[in-house]
């Protein structure tokens, strides 16, 4: 980062989200100016409405470009537009968070390098934070994680991780035309997760698995916005075949430490009691 992008903001698109947040917290910690990019920020933020993107890009130095759902078909356009106005805009240093082993997100990929951004990949598996910071949060309290995720072994990053390699992008420019995947140290099925957590919270947490079919009606009946039910229903369908079954070294490399492992994870969740059932919420 030279001193003229440092004394501009960093926007961060998403910037309320599970990835997005702790960016902004470590931009913040380091003193660096910041400005949120999402429907609620100021200038508000808003994929589908192209009228807000220009005012957000306005005097910003680099961008963390996270889309609400790089899975949904239509994705790979809209970020890729998206990039070329940043770079038009004079906000050529961009670092895209992307999902591991999903065509759209591959094509979201390859369309905002063709901006000609000073690009930094990120390319992610399931999130940890799924469990704690989503509706899935829900499930883990009523002691039941119902998903149509089989018995595929996925390698669950954490989001801090995920928000520490950001930030070594958005403010080192060794980073510049690296494409970093980025996973946990460990291979686990959403069964053994979930024992993880039982383990963390000290009571029988249950994984059920269903069919995708029943996963949607149930997210849909549970009030999950639509949007989200359809990214999800995209991604247990693509991406639970077993191709992304392996671990990568995206953290190391980024940040030359080891990631977080999930049993870490698991017990600093459980301690801050956003885990605690239901009907201790209720006594
Ligand atoms: N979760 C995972 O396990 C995982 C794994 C790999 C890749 N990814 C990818 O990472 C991305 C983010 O996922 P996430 O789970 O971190 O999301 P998230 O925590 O639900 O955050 C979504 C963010 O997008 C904003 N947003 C939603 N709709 C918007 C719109 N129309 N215009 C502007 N901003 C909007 C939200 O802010 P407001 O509501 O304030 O607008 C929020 O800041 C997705 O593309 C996902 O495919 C996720």
């Amino acid at each position: 980062m030279n001193d003229n992008t440092r004394q501009r903001p960093t926007l961060v698109l998403g910037g309320t989200g599970k990835t997005g947040r702790r960016v902004v917290e470590r931009l913040a910690a380091r003193g660096l100016p910041i400005r949120i990019g999402s429907r609620s920020g100021e200038p508000r933020f808003d994929w589908e409405d192209r009228s807000t993107w220009g005012p957000v890009l306005e005097g910003v130095g680099s961008a963390y470009v996270s889309h609400y759902g790089d899975a949904i078909p239509g994705a790979a356009e809209t970020l890729g537009l998206f990039a070329d106005l940043a770079v038009k805009s004079g906000v050529p240093r961009l670092v895209l968070l992307s999902g591991r082993g999903e065509e759209e997100a591959a094509r979201a990929e390859r369309a905002v390098r063709d901006s000609g951004a000073e690009l930094t990949i990120l390319r992610s598996t399931w999130f940890a934070q799924n469990f704690s910071e989503d509706y899935w949060q829900e499930q883990v309290q009523s002691d039941e994680v119902a998903l149509p995720a089989a018995d595929t072994p996925e390698p669950f990053v954490d989001a801090d991780d995920i928000a520490d390699v950001a930030v070594a992008a958005l403010t080192d420019d060794q980073h510049i035309g690296e494409l970093y995947e980025l996973t946990g140290p460990r291979l686990l099925t959403f069964a053994e997760a979930v024992l993880e957590i039982s383990r963390a919270v000290g009571r029988e947490i249950r994984y059920v698995p269903i069919s995708i079919e029943d996963f949607a009606a149930a997210a849909a009946e549970q009030g999950v916005p639509s949007e989200v039910v359809e990214m999800l229903t995209l991604l247990f369908g693509e991406v639970l075949d077993g191709r992304n079954a392996r671990l990568a070294d995206g953290v190391q490399r980024a940040l030359g430490r080891e990631p977080r492992d999930f049993s870490d994870y698991a017990r600093a969740a459980a301690a801050t009691g956003i885990w605690n059932s239901r009907a201790t919420r209720a006594a």
